[in-house]
Order: structure tokens, then C-alpha cells, then sequence
């Protein structure tokens, strides 16, 4: 299905029959980690919607948006295989419009300046614009996101909250290959030299959530010794830092849960990867 008229036409079927809607927004190239992520969903709703859409508002003008693995037959089987309902797939006209202006924006301020954010500028205002249109659109009871991309996370639920969407968002956890590497389209940018490389930044994010797991308290060291682990490996790095989950601020003394975020590029391809972690 394309177009917004004939998804809400279906949706509003549902709602008349009483259903919950669950949706999960993605950018199709689907692997196990998305397939994580539509089983959660169907957990909590009647109904199931997934969306394909490659945002461009959130690439920037040297990012990959032109070279973004676009697999949508394959995707379409896999997400009827795992009991979807409705796949929603419009086109950049369809989401917003002619183009000749830019959309009317979302900007979830000071979470979307900081760590991806600095590196990637507007990217999170292109995610909280064409999640909050789906949002609209879709109107589901339940949405469902990684947390492999925490940072996104926190941003959506922060726009949730704000601009009160009836929406209950669920966070799924981070699907890993064998050797600890988070599953993500991107992966396959990854050379075979640098696929044997890229697990590292697990360990080191591992490392880091064992010492302060362990009641370390020097959180600048482990953000040190994280991002010269990585660097060694012959990575670089573009931040490695321990943050609040709740609003990614830096932590202060009584602050206990915590979360280490890692974004580090390797060839072409840019990764990034978290773990959570209680402090003592
Ligand atoms: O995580 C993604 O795939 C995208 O950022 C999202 C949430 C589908 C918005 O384009």
C-alpha cells in the first residue's frame, strides 16, 4: 500500500472493529533485528503495520541516502512471513509533496545536538518529522523502535511526551550477530578485513559497562580507554560516552542508570552501538 488515503481507509476498518494497531516504522533492507522488533509489535496489538520509507530528510547531503540498500520484494516477504497486515511504502511525494519548500519540521532540542547529532547535524529532526507524519498517519495504539539506535529512542519518546501522541513506545532490544556485532543495514558496507574488525566495538563497549558495573567511578577514564580501544583497532572514532538513558545528559554522582554509546566509522561504513548499565 502507498498512499496515505487507502492506509487510513484499512486502519479505520480496524477501529471500528476494536483492534489495537501496532506499527513499526523502518527503512526497509530488513534483517533479524527488524524482525525482533515486528515480533514485539504483534505481541501488543491485533493489528500490525509496518512502514518502508528512506527518509531523505535525514541524510545529510554527503551521507549514503542515494546508495541505502533498497530491497523492497524481499522485505515485502519477510514481513508477510512474520504476520504483517498492512506494509505502508510511499514515495517521497506521497510523505512530502511537491518539495518546492521544506515541511513544516519537528525539533526535539538539546537530546538531538549531542553525540550523533554533533556529527550528524539535522539528522534527528529528519527522524522526529517523518516519525511524527507515520505517527499521524498510522495513528497506532503502540510503536515499536530499536535500541540499537538509543539515541533515536530517546528523542522519539522525548517528542511523544511533548507533543502528547496517544502512542505507547516500546524500546526492543539490540539483535547481534555471533561475534556480538549489532545487526544493521550498513553492515554490509563492511570490507572482510573490516567485518573481522568491527565486533571490537562491542568488547570495548563491554569493557566499559563491566567496569562500571564493578563500581568504577572515573567516567571520563572509561570513556578514554573505550575510544583508544577502538582506535587501536583502527577505527575512528567519533565519540564513546557514558550518559543518562533517560535524556542522554552527563551523568552526576546519584545517577544510576546509565547507557555507553559508541559511534565509530570503519571504511565506508559508519557504526554505531550502546549498552545499558546499572551503576552500583
Ligand atoms: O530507524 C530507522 O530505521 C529510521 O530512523 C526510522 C525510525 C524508520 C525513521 O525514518
Amino acid at each position: 500500500m502507498a498512499t496515505v488515503a487507502e492506509l487510513r481507509a484499512r486502519v479505520r476498518e480496524w477501529r471500528r472493529e476494536g483492534a489495537r494497531v501496532a506499527f513499526v516504522p523502518t527503512m526497509g533492507n530488513l534483517h533479524a533485528g527488524h524482525i525482533s522488533l515486528i515480533e514485539l509489535a504483534r505481541r501488543h496489538g491485533d493489528r500490525f503495520v509496518a512502514s518502508i520509507f528512506v527518509n531523505p530528510m535525514q541524510f545529510g547531503p554527503n551521507e549514503d541516502f542515494a546508495h541505502y540498500p533498497r530491497t523492497p520484494g524481499r522485505d515485502a516477504g519477510m514481513l508477510a512471513a512474520a504476520g504483517c497486515d498492512l506494509m505502508f511504502m510511499p514515495d517521497v511525494h506521497e510523505m512530502y509533496g511537491p518539495g518546492a519548500t521544506p515541511p513544516t519540521r519537528v525539533e526535539v532540542p538539546e537530546i538531538s545536538s549531542v553525540l550523533c547529532g554533533q556529527f550528524r547535524p539535522g539528522h534527528f529532526e529528519g527522524v522526529a518529522t517523518v516519525v511524527a507524519k507515520l505517527f499521524n498517519i498510522v495513528q497506532p495504539d503502540v510503536a515499536v523502535f530499536g535500541e540499537k539506535d538509543f539515541q533515536q529512542l530517546v528523542v522519539i519518546r522525548r517528542m511523544v511526551a511533548d507533543l502528547c501522541f496517544p502512542i505507547t513506545i516500546l524500546g526492543a532490544p539490540t539483535v547481534r550477530e555471533a561475534d556480538g556485532l549489532a545487526m544493521s543495514s550498513r553492515n554490509q558496507y563492511l570490507g572482510d578485513e573490516e567485518r573481522r574488525i568491527a565486533p571490537a566495538i562491542h568488547h570495548a563497549l563491554l569493557a566499559a559497562t563491566r567496569a562500571i558495573g564493578s563500581g568504577s567511578a572515573d567516567l571520563d577514564a572509561i570513556e578514554r580507554d573505550g575510544a583508544a580501544a577502538l582506535a587501536a583497532h583502527g577505527l575512528q572514532v567519533d565519540y564513546f560516552a557514558v550518559r543518562r538513558r533517560l535524556d542522554l545528559r552527563v551523568p552526576v554522582a546519584d545517577d544510576r542508570e546509565l547507557v555507553v554509546l559508541t559511534a565509530a566509522r570503519l571504511g565506508k561504513a559508519r557504526l554505531i552501538d550502546n549498552l545499558q548499565v546499572d551503576r552500583l
